[in-house]
């Protein structure tokens, strides 16, 4: 079965945040786990490289656009192996090919009568790179996204994309279908926009030079935010050398993004496709905001201009790239809002991967080592367990079918927390001291290799080299889901050296 997902294409205006993370992070979360499916996985991110705000950063700092995009691509491309991110391709919209893929079809939703010439006036913000409705508008004519930033009052000929004239199918697409967006409260604020009445969109800039051309009238480019989305569409056409993947890959089963961009993902975009013939993506899974906590308790979003930001860099080289992926999707659930700070993920690196899943398994290796020569013992697992284990993989699935990937992640944990009660219920280094109750250290150690070993299958999308590292010491590098259920793998294994997983951060 194919499965796409996509992260947002991220602005080259700016460096890399721990917000940017995130998004790409969870993808790749839901990307390994449907791999760990059998499913034939494609993953997309990229950059988003036209536009305002490039010019006038690029002007700013006295050099072109595309240098200022080469430059900050690639910090963008250098972050994915240092997040340890899956992605199957990275897009740029600067690439030749996916320009002329843009102009195709546009070309074609003109041709379908969806767009007009027409004066525009409103009012605009240069760092969103956006027209602002009257609800938008903070005091004194100010951007409510970017808090102070002084909107521009501009005034051109452009060229307009109907979008009225989709308001009854986008109605008719929610009402069909109920997760086209989801949570839930994200799908109702989309469709009470829609709700409120469409009005027709600006889709052209002739005041700008950096940008996909529009082919049917030159000295116009294509307003940023069409060229972007139609990045999800374009990539799959050029991303394999010699092989179109549209026809397998197309319609997206999830495109993944933030609350800010919402409402062009949830109405601009299916409603661009409907006009181009287009199917429309089957799941648009919104989250919410990484904030950071300071010292007083005090939280505020994690940006560019608060100047605030956490560098994923730095905390990496404390921590380690698994304890970044783990920490973001074990604090702040995703969908929601919440507060990121040093202190919680020195406090949960300390008590949950240290020691509730670090200890547990290198005392469960060192006591195989040391009462049974490294082999695991060849005996059924515990029958008083394993009903704790029932369901898991299907609850996992399950959750992570609804992107509630902060859920999932506490059903793997909470086994993580049975398998540390076990072993202080059985306390195998007191049935070590009886050779009487030999069978019962057995059963006991082999319980505690194969409930480590099913866990660590299932944490492998959060923290894949973590997990790597620990089936290796097992002597178990099956990945598939199916293999994670308790019980699932024989006895008998030679267990090896296992690295120490998560130490004390220098
Ligand atoms: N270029 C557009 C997206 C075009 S998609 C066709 C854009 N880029 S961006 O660089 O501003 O990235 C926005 C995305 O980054 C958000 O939607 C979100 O996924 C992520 N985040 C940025 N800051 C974030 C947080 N503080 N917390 C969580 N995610 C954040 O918008």
């Amino acid at each position: 079965m194919a499965f796409y997902v996509t992260t947002p294409i991220y602005y080259v205006n700016a460096a890399p945040h721990l917000g940017h993370a995130y998004t790409t992070i969870g993808a790749d979360i839901l990307a390994r786990h449907h791999r760990q499916r059998g499913e034939d996985v494609f993953f997309l991110t990229g950059t988003d490289e036209h536009g305002e705000p490039v010019a006038r950063v690029a002007e700013a700092e006295g050099i072109t656009p595309k240098e200022l995009a080469d430059r900050n691509a690639q910090r963008f491309l250098d972050l994915l192996p240092r997040i340890n991110v899956s992605n199957d391709f990275f897009i740029r919209t600067s690439d030749p090919r996916h320009k002329r893929r843009v102009q195709e079809v546009m070309q074609r939703v003109h041709d379908n009568g969806h767009v007009y010439k027409d004066l525009y006036e409103g009012w605009y913000c240069p760092r969103c790179a956006d027209f602002k409705t009257e609800g938008e508008i903070g005091p004194g004519n100010t951007c409510m996204i970017h808090v102070g930033t002084p909107l521009d009052r501009e005034r051109e000929e452009n060229w307009f994309f109907r979008l009225s004239t989709f308001e009854q199918p986008l109605k008719e697409l929610y009402a069909q279908r109920p997760d086209f967006v989801a949570p839930r409260s994200r799908y109702n604020e989309a469709l009470a926009f829609i709700n409120g009445g469409l009005q027709d969109v600006s889709l052209s800039r002739a005041k700008l030079t950096w940008g996909v051309e529009v082919p049917w009238d030159e000295g116009h480019v294509f307003y940023v935010w069409f060229d972007a989305l139609l990045n999800y569409y374009t990539a799959l056409s050029f991303a394999r050398d010699g092989e179109d993947l549209t026809e397998l890959f197309w319609p997206a089963r999830y495109h993944v993004l933030g609350k800010d961009i919402l409402k062009f993902h949830a109405v601009f975009w299916p409603a661009l496709l409907m006009a181009a013939d287009i199917a429309v993506p089957e799941r648009e899974l919104i989250h919410g905001f990484l904030l950071m906590r300071d010292a007083s308790g005090a939280e505020s979003k994690m940006s560019k201009s608060l100047g605030n930001v956490l560098d994923p860099f730095e905390v990496m080289d404390k921590f380690g790239t698994d304890a970044l992926r783990f920490y973001c999707f074990r604090e702040v659930s995703f969908g929601h809002d919440g507060g990121v700070s040093t202190t919680t993920f020195g406090e949960r690196y300390e008590s949950e991967l240290a020691n509730d899943y670090g200890n547990l398994a290198s005392r469960t290796l060192a006591m195989i080592g040391r009462y049974r020569d490294g082999v695991v013992p060849d005996v059924g697992v515990d029958p008083e367990l394993a009903p704790d284990f029932d369901g898991l993989v299907e609850q996992v699935s399950e959750l992570l079918d609804r992107a509630e990937i902060t859920q999932a992640l506490d059903r793997i944990w909470q086994r993580v927390r049975r398998l540390n009660r076990y072993v202080e219920e059985r306390a195998p280094w007191q049935l070590a001291k009886d050779e009487a109750v030999a069978s019962e250290l057995d059963v006991t150690l082999r319980s505690l290799a194969e409930g480590i070993r099913a866990v660590t299958v299932l944490l492998h999308p959060y923290m894949p080299e973590t997990a790597a590292k620990l089936l290796a010491a097992l002597g178990e590098e099956e990945l598939a889901l199916e293999s994670a259920r308790f019980g699932a793998r024989p006895g008998g294994g030679i267990v090896g050296e296992l690295p120490q997983l998560f130490p004390k951060p220098q």
